[in-house]
């Protein structure tokens, strides 16, 4: 891959100056030898492009729609970065980012000075400012620490969708005009209504998406039982996400450095020979099953076994309307399910998002738990998703992660 890094050095050689006209040694009272040729050489280069080009960040596929572009390309990150952080701004690019590309060395990277007296690594970088997370409904920064906050604009929990919907065949009185596709983060998680219950209707998801890395790391956003006290920092807490997942670069297993992997081989030095992610993942993971089964047997999950294993689902107490689902075969239709309608506009070439409602009599009673979920079984449902998403299976912070899930699994099993 070429990158802007090494074209600047092709110009160097030719004489390039800077703005201000004095010469090929940089600004003034620099010299460009070492404040410049300390990352635009071609040693230094050549390794981060060849780490770079086994990153998931650079193989993964651009996915270019309205709601995926702004993690998942180049084009849709710098858009929604050079937006203010205010309300609603920074849920989705403005449309669809069709000819949008995959990450590059530009996506991260942007000069915001050219002076390198201090934290030389954060001036090249395009944003390390606090991360108004989808959670907060996009308000309040939460400040992950200056590198974090880069990672965790995108690794954080995905935020709603706004999704509209029609029905061709709206129920008696007219269907609920005003009913929002009801996602993170407008649905409720508020350990005030501990005491009451709530209707998990079809339309509806509590869904984090693969990327709350940011959100466990830093012991936040998890469904806390009300009494219960989490401890939110551990023994890596100081540490950045560039400390594991930029540590040093062996070209051999393709790990550390701009690969974004760990190289799991410098864990190995601190921890007598054990890396410590084994042991980890394995206790999560029992945990991860037991709650899963623990909901399974109340009805709030279902399991299925696929050719890929088996997995868990919640499933919806109400229709889209908020019709109870009956736990007993019935021939009344309810409103099962809402399919997306996208269609391109013929004026504008745009999508227009859109849903529709499925009128059907329900197939699924025999799952259905046949009343309002309550607000802890909620709860225990989301956190089951925050931590079987997460992807590291708690070595982001095993503590919060254990407390989540045992918490929940003694709140089932007295509740
Ligand atoms: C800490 C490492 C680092 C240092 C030091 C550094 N650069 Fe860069 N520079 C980068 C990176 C990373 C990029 C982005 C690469 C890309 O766009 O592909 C970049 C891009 C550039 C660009 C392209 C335009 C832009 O802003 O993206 C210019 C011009 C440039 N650098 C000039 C300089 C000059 C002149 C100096 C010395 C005063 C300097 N750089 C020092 C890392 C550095
Ligand atoms: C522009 C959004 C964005 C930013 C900024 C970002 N990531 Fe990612 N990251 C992604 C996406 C999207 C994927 C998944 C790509 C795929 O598989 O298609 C990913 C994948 C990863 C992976 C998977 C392992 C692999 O093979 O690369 C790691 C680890 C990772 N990112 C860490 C980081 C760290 C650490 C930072 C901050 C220094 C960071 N990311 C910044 C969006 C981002
Ligand atoms: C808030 C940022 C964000 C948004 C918005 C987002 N993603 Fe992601 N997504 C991520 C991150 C970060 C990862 C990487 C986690 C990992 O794989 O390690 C990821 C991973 C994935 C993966 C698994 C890895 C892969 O590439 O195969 C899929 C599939 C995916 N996203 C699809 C989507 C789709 C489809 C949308 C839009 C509907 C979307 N994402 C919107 C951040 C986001
Ligand atoms: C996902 C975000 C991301 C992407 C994409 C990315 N970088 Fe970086 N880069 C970083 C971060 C974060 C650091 C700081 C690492 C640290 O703290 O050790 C960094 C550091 C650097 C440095 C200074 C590091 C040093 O060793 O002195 C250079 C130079 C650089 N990147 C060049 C590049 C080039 C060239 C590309 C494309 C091939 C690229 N980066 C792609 C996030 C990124
Ligand atoms: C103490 C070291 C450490 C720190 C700090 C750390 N991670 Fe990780 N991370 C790991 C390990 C270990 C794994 C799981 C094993 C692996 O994928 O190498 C992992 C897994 C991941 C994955 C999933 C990778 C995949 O291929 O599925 C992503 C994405 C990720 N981390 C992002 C981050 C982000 C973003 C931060 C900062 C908020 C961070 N990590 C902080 C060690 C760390
Ligand atoms: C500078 C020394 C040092 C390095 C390097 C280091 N660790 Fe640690 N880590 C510690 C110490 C000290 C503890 C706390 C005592 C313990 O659990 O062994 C700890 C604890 C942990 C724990 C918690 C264990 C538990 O059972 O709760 C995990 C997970 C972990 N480290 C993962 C990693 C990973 C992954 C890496 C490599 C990216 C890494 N560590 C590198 C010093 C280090």
């Amino acid at each position: 891959m070429k990158s802007a890094i090494k074209l600047l050095m092709i110009f160097s050689v030719a004489g390039f100056v800077l703005a201000s006209c004095e010469g090929p040694t940089g600004p003034p009272g620099k010299d460009a030898n070492s404040s410049c040729l300390k990352c635009h050489n071609t040693t230094k280069t050549d390794a981060i492009e060849e780490a770079f080009d086994v990153s998931a960040h650079y193989e993964g596929n651009p996915r270019t729609g309205k709601y995926c572009a702004r993690c998942h390309t180049n084009e849709g990150f710098k858009e929604i970065t050079s937006k203010p952080w205010a309300t609603g701004a920074l849920i989705s690019t403005t449309n669809d980012v069709n000819n949008a590309t995959r990450m590059a060395c530009a996506t991260c990277h942007k000069h915001s000075s050219f002076e390198f007296a201090e934290d030389t690594i954060t001036q090249v970088l395009r944003t390390t400012a606090p991360v108004s997370l989808a959670y907060n409904n996009y308000s309040n920064p939460t400040d992950f620490g200056k590198i974090n906050n880069l990672c965790a604009t995108c690794h954080q929990i995905r935020g709603a969708r706004y999704i509209a919907y029609s029905d061709a065949t709206p129920p008696t009185g007219g269907p609920v005009t005003n009913k929002a596709f009801a996602e993170l983060p407008y649905f409720p998680l508020d350990n005030s209504k501990e005491a009451t219950t709530v209707k998990y209707t079809v339309g509806t998801s509590f869904s984090i998406h693969d990327g709350n890395q940011s959100n466990l790391f830093a012991g936040l956003n998890g469904y806390e039982y009300a009494g219960k006290t989490y401890t939110r920092t551990w023994k890596h807490s100081e540490n950045s996400c560039t400390d594991c997942h930029m540590n040093e670069y062996d070209p051999t297993t393709g790990t550390g450095g701009h690969t974004f992997k760990v190289n799991t081989a410098k864990c190995t030095e601190c921890h007598s020979g054990s890396n410590k992610i084994t042991p980890v993942q394995s206790l999560i993971d029992a945990k991860i099953i037991e709650l899963a089964e623990l909901l399974v047997t109340r009805k709030v999950f279902k399991k299925t076994t696929g050719s890929s294993g088996v997995s868990y689902s919640a499933v919806p107490s109400h229709d889209f309307y908020g019709t109870l689902f009956p736990a007993v075969s019935s021939a009344t239709k309810y409103a099962t399910a809402i399919p997306a309608t996208n269609t391109v506009s013929a004026t504008t070439g745009l999508v227009v998002y859109g849903n529709t409602v499925t009128w059907a009599v329900d197939a699924d009673y025999a799952l259905r738990i046949g009343r309002e979920w309550k607000y802890g079984e909620l709860g225990a449902a989301y956190n089951y998703g925050y931590i079987n998403s997460e992807l590291s299976k708690g070595v982001h912070n095993p503590t919060y992660a254990l407390q989540l899930l045992q918490n929940s699994i003694d709140w089932l099993k007295s509740n």
